[in-house]
């Protein structure tokens, strides 16, 4: 298959598409991105990489961000993981309050941000350093060293996550949260904050496609384990527009509010793109239309 002359034409199509959606203004820091910003960036598992547009830029991860997180709680908690949080869709926006109530504090799942909330305690609990070994997870993933947090985009998030400050209290309140919430809205918001460009994106999510074995050979997780996690991202990646992403794409893949999707094919390849503009669930328009311009034209769905 002739990946970089496809992504071309998947790059070329998508762009002439209606530009619809907005860069959200909740995170100030993160309005002032250039919406107009396009890339995609494809690696086979034999290690080939492929990029056009703006691939080699780097942007904001935010949620992104949660499937490295709950990778690395699951690859030393394991089971223990789901006693605090759910693996189902939750049917609700990624910010909701709302399910917390009734389902006494135990998040749906570890992509909505009251279940992230829950998996960042665990690993403040868990690492010695967590900033600082989360980023050393990240390089060791992505084989980059210069990944990092924008600390201003971690500042930016603090000054308005009132929502987030909200959840994390509610969570404490049900005795989910086993540290000091400040402490844990802290690695949060810097988890969040971390930037990468697509390609770099692209070669951390590679063990999630390669049996828990990254691009340079090091087994990080366990094949069953991986397996679990690709199922997550599958049923509950994209909120409550999960069943829609798999019903237009038909691969597992996490998004984030900073315009970035990061999807994969297991034993095939991972498929990063970014737009920053975001239809109303919180997902990037463009990327979901690339994405389904891509699996519709090359047949490379797991369905
Ligand atoms: O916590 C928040 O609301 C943001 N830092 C991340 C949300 C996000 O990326 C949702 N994804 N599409």
């Amino acid at each position: 298959m002739n990946y970089q002359k496809i992504i071309e034409e998947v790059f070329e199509e998508a762009k002439s598409f209606p530009q619809i959606g907005y860069v959200p203004d909740t995170i100030p820091e993160l309005a002032k991105i250039d919406p107009n910003k396009f890339g995609i960036h494809l690696t086979t598992i034999k290690g080939q990489d492929y990029g056009i547009g703006d691939s080699n830029e780097k942007f904001s991860i935010q949620s992104v961000s949660k499937a490295l997180t709950v990778a690395l709680a699951f690859s030393f908690l394991g089971e223990e993981t789901w006693k605090r949080v759910g693996v189902e869709p939750s049917g609700t926006a990624f910010n909701s309050l709302v399910q917390l109530e009734f389902e006494k504090g135990i998040p749906r799942n570890p992509f909505i941000n009251a279940g992230a909330l829950v998996i960042a305690d665990m690993l403040v609990t868990h690492l010695e350093n967590p900033k600082e070994d989360l980023l050393a997870f990240i390089r060791t993933i992505s084989g980059t060293q210069s990944i990092d947090f924008n600390l201003k985009v971690a500042q930016s998030e603090k000054d308005t996550g009132f929502r987030n400050a909200a959840l994390a209290n509610f969570l404490k309140s049900f005795g989910n949260i086993e540290n000091d919430v400040e402490t844990v809205l802290d690695f949060y918001f810097h988890q969040c904050a971390i930037e990468m460009t697509c390609k770099e994106l692209a070669h951390s999510f590679y063990f999630f496609a390669n049996e828990g074995k990254t691009i340079d050979g090091k087994q990080v997780l366990s094949k069953s384990h991986v397996k679990r996690l690709n199922a997550l991202m599958q049923t509950c990646g994209f909120y409550d527009e999960s069943g829609e992403f798999t019903y237009k794409v038909g691969l597992p893949g996490k998004s984030g509010v900073g315009g970035g999707i990061a999807a994969l094919f297991p034993k095939h390849f991972t498929i990063v793109t970014w737009s920053p503009r975001l239809n109303e669930k919180g997902n990037s328009e463009l990327g979901m239309n690339a994405l389904e311009l891509f699996t519709t034209k090359t047949g490379m769905s797991i369905f």
